[in-house]
């Protein structure tokens, strides 16, 4: 194993997080664990090099006031006790802060600075092998950043071993589903499943108009195609997981309650009882972005702007139908080309275009034309919680709407989305 660690125990703080990432900032790797991790299991963990034991005002947890075993308090490892009943204090002053941590990084633990992707790279593939064995790995491969990186992650460490399935449901952006199949398939040569279940998707959406029956039966008609794909394959023990971090937070931990439930695949019946390899989960998504392109993964999968599950589904607005559907998937891939060739592609956080489900009067070849409208969407947001418009030149919209309408058939008008998050949200639906 290359890489030193510093463990953090959880006793109820929400800098957990932030102090994990000062250490990792410092160039040493580190995690957090629950606070009742025995002394066993932390000799079991690579390369752990010094403790810090970090306090907060969620110690009692249902009435009863947690800690950390005696056992590590007293073990050979350097153990520091922040903000701990006040016994030792922390300074407040940022660089003081910075400095007692470095202290104790490097001086009382003799860490190495030696967290790098390459070294977590290796290291995960060791764990990775360990773990498996000569077993076999099943993961759902989406497309988006997670299931990517974990995927070629997985690929480098049990290549054939892992057997990816890629469900087209129909409502990914135009060019998505062949470039997994290019990707990992031809490229990485791995063992992928592709499952086209076009049809059966849009054939269960057909005439549902409520959002959230919409999203329900995209959700749970993956977790049925999924399991079909399961069931077909033989001697599967594990499944891999793009579980990352801040979805270990919002699932919530021993010490704060779930702010959501978690599931990248989720709900899978019983019977089908896979052990999880994770290997993302201690990584933040700017450093899955970094093990991704560290991968060889392309920027335009590893920068993907976010894309919601429920895809293109939630942008064709009230009951989806193929034409919509058509026609908004690519008013959205002119958006795309559009944005990247006028430099906005690494700027502006989410856009797309969503269609609704009315027709208007225009003209074409001058004879009156009753077509769709299209809505280009175009936000800035740090958290997704609130968001503002994107000021996009005029002239980029106007050259954009004059492709959209002549390019997306059935398309007579584009319309731009002045609505900050609120009063509206992000999408349409
Ligand atoms: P809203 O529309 O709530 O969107 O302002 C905030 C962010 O969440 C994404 N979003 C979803 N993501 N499943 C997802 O995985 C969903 O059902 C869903 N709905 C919205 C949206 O794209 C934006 O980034």
């Amino acid at each position: 194993m290359k890489q030193d660690m510093i463990l953090v125990l959880d006793l109820g703080s929400q800098e957990n997080p932030r102090l994990a990432r000062e250490i990792r900032s410092l160039g040493v790797y580190s995690e957090i664990h629950p606070h009742d991790i025995t002394l066993e299991q932390v000799h079991a963990l690579p390369n752990v090099k010094g403790i810090i034991v970090n306090g907060g005002p969620n110690r009692v947890v249902d009435g009863v006031e947690i800690d950390v075993s005696t056992e590590i308090y007293n073990c050979e490892l350097p153990v520091l006790l922040v903000d701990h009943k006040g016994e030792v204090g922390w300074p407040e002053d940022e660089a003081d802060r910075k400095e007692a941590l470095a202290n104790f990084v490097f001086g009382l633990c003799q860490a190495e600075p030696n967290w790098n992707m390459e070294n977590f790279i290796a290291d995960q593939v060791e764990l990775i092998r360990r773990q498996v064995g000569d077993k076999k790995v099943l993961l759902a491969l989406s497309g988006g950043v997670d299931s990517s990186v974990v995927a070629a992650l997985l690929i480098k460490a049990i290549g054939k071993q892992l057997t990816c399935v890629h469900v087209n449901h129909g409502l990914l952006r135009k060019g998505e589903p062949e470039q997994v199949v290019k990707v990992f398939r031809d490229e990485m040569d791995a063992n992928l499943v592709y499952v086209d279940a076009v049809d059966r998707f849009l054939d269960k959406l057909a005439g549902v108009s409520d959002p959230e029956q919409k999203r329900k039966i995209i959700g749970g008609e993956f977790i049925r195609v999924f399991e079909e794909e399961a069931r077909k394959l033989e001697g599967i023990s594990f499944l891999g997981q793009g579980t990352i971090y801040p979805d270990i937070i919002e699932s919530g931990t021993k010490t704060v309650k779930a702010v959501k439930s978690h599931h990248n695949v989720g709900g899978l019946p019983e019977d089908l009882d896979f052990e999880l390899v994770e290997p993302l989960k201690m990584l933040f998504k700017d450093e899955v972005r970094a093990c991704g392109k560290a991968l060889g993964l392309p920027d335009s999968m590893v920068y993907r702007q976010p894309f919601p599950g429920p895809g293109l589904g939630v942008r064709c607005l009230g009951a989806i139908t193929r034409d919509r559907l058509e026609a908004v998937r690519e008013s959205d891939a002119i958006l795309r080309e559009e944005f990247a060739k006028n430099g906005l592609e690494g700027k502006v956080w989410q856009y797309f275009t969503a269609i609704p489900d009315i027709k208007s009067v225009g003209v074409r070849d001058g004879v009156r034309a009753d077509e769709w409208p299209v809505i280009i969407r175009a936000v800035n947001t740090v958290d997704a919680m609130t968001a503002t418009v994107e000021d996009v030149p005029f002239a980029l919209l106007q050259h954009i709407t004059d492709r959209i309408t002549h390019e997306v058939k059935g398309v007579n008008r584009v319309l731009y989305d002045l609505t900050p998050k609120p009063t509206g949200t992000i999408e349409w639906e």
